[in-house]
This record gives C-alpha cells, structure tokens and sequence, in this order.
C-alpha cells in the first residue's frame, strides 16, 4: 500500500494511453478517489462528438479547462486524476498542474492502434485515427515530458503492468521524508 498523496496524481499523455482504465484501478488498489474529467465533461453536457460539433474544438478546451480546474481543487490529496489528452493544451491548466505530481503515460503508436479500430468517442480521430495520433505524438510530446515528473513506458504492457510501474515510479519520484507522496520538482 502506498502512502496518500498529499496533492492529487494526474494522469497525462495522448488518447488511448490507458489513462482512465490505469487511473482508475492504480485508485482502487489504494482507497483513493478517481476522477475522469471526460467523464464529469461528458456528464454535464453530453457526448464529447456532439460537444465537438456543436461548439468546434475551441468550445470544448473551454468547457475542459473549467472542468479541469474544478476537478483539481476539488480532488485535493488522495486522489487520482485522469485528463483528457489534449487539457494540457491550456495555459491556466498547465500552471494548475504545477501543484499536481503529475506522470506521463507514454506509448507509441503500435500500442494504442488496436484500441482506435472502430472508436467514435474521439472526434479529433475521425479522419484517419493513425495518422492523427502520430501527428499530436509528435506535437504535444515536449508538453507532457515538461509537465510530468514522472514517467512511465506503457508500450506492449498490459494495464495491470502499467499499474505496477507507476507505484514504482511513485515510490521513487514522489515520497517525501514524511513518507507521504510530495512533488520532487
Ligand atoms: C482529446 C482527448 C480525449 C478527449 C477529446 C480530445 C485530445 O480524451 O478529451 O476527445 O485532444 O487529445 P482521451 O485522451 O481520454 O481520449
């Protein structure tokens, strides 16, 4: 059992990282709380695709970045956080962030493939999903690495593995003399 955060663990990193599945089994491994902000997005206004085709992209990191900052003041130690891939895009989410510990789950494209065959949950993947995520891999990559404290390999691991890795990696970055888990940076 690892010791409780004393601020939330944010989970990082590009579509179909596994940041909600990891998230949320890393959460109940260890009594704290999981939160998926899609998820309350999706709760309070519907399905991200029609949030996309109603208020285009830049209404949507709107709604985000207002769902994000929510979530983390609300969160608080103890819990687990999981983003969607492009929250980090905002300026005030990224300075918000600066109080997480925050880990960037990596994987690469032969990864998350399997998992973008048929998917109609990502309107930013309708055209051409492969190509797309290569793309935002290459663009957003130096955002995450410069968010994150920590970060973990998830190619060809299964999430169970990758849950693993991660309280490895907490044990490591993020316990403080207190043996709670504290920000390294
Ligand atoms: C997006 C990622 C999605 C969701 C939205 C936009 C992005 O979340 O927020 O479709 O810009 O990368 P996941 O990373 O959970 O798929």
């Amino acid at each position: 059992m690892l010791p409780a955060a004393d601020r939330p663990l944010v989970l990082i990193g590009l579509m179909a990282t596994g940041k909600s599945t990891v998230g949320r089994r890393l959460a109940s491994r260890h009594g704290w709380r999981f939160f998926d902000t899609d998820a309350v997005i999706a709760e309070r206004n519907g399905p991200i695709p029609a949030i996309f085709a109603e208020l285009g992209e830049s209404g949507f990191r709107r709604i985000e970045a207002q769902v994000v900052a929510e979530v983390l003041a609300e969160a608080g130690g103890g819990a687990v956080v999981s983003l969607g891939g492009g929250a980090v895009l905002d300026e005030g989410t990224r300075r918000l962030l600066k109080k997480a510990c925050v880990v960037f789950l990596d994987a690469d494209l032969a990864t998350v493939l399997p998992r973008l065959s048929g998917d109609t949950g990502r309107p930013l993947l309708a055209d051409g999903a492969a190509e797309t995520w290569a793309r935002l891999d290459r663009e957003r990559r130096p955002l995450y690495e410069a968010l994150a404290s920590a970060t973990v390999d998830t190619r060809n691991a299964a999430p169970d593995v990758v849950v693993r890795r991660l309280e490895d990696q907490l044990r490591h970055h993020f316990r403080t003399e207190e043996g709670t888990l504290g920000n390294d940076r």
